[in-house]
């Protein structure tokens, strides 16, 4: 059932020419992501969860390697923004690295796990409107297919819901440490970028 409530990340393929689009759909798969979880219990939740841990792992990688860098550079008292924006980042990882060793049943999963979506929720609604307008009126089209191309790299690392019987690699990866999960986002971001 839950499968029908989230949409797969990557479904909709017109707006993967533009960074921001595709930063501000990934935004509405966590928020559905967070619903999910919040509508399940046992198994349902914690595959929904396990979904969403990625998926948030990876999108706020992408956005440490692609976004806060050009609006460090480029966006009117761009260093403080970003030193902002990264704040919250690092507060919504500790969360989550540690709703990661609790049981999803667990009576506390639910309240922290809303204090994280909170959070999550306020840091989102800052990035678009501090960040998100600027790069789309300061990029071109060009740039931000650019762009665009490698956070859709790191996004095959985060499938938003299960895919029976073709799962790929990622999907099947069990989660491991959010940390290293990160490092091969990375990789991936980088490489779509042609840095070493
Ligand atoms: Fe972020
Ligand atoms: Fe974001």
């Amino acid at each position: 059932m839950t499968d029908l409530h989230t949409p797969q990340a990557g479904d909709d393929h017109a707006k993967d020419t533009d960074v921001v689009s595709l930063l501000m759909r990934q935004h509405g798969d966590i928020r559905n992501l967070f619903d999910e979880v919040e509508a399940t219990t046992g198994k349902e939740r914690q595959d929904a969860f396990r979904r969403l841990v990625r998926l948030l792992a990876v999108h706020e990688t992408a956005e440490e390697e692609v976004v806060h860098p050009f609006a460090r550079r480029s966006l009117p008292g761009g260093q403080q923004v970003v030193e902002d924006r990264l704040a919250e980042e690092r507060a919504a990882k500790e969360t989550l690295a540690d709703l990661d060793e609790m049981d999803t049943d667990d009576p506390k999963f639910l309240p922290r796990l809303q204090a994280l979506r909170t959070d999550v929720q306020e840091h989102a609604r800052a990035e678009e409107r501090y960040e998100f307008t600027h790069i789309r009126r300061s990029l071109d089209v060009t740039n931000l297919a650019a762009m665009a191309k490698a956070v859709k790299a790191a996004e095959a690392m985060a499938p938003t819901r299960p895919h029976p019987g073709v799962e790929s690699g990622a999907a099947n990866m069990a989660l491991g440490p959010i940390a290293a999960l990160m490092d091969r986002t990375k990789d991936a971001i980088r490489k779509a970028m042609g840095q070493p």
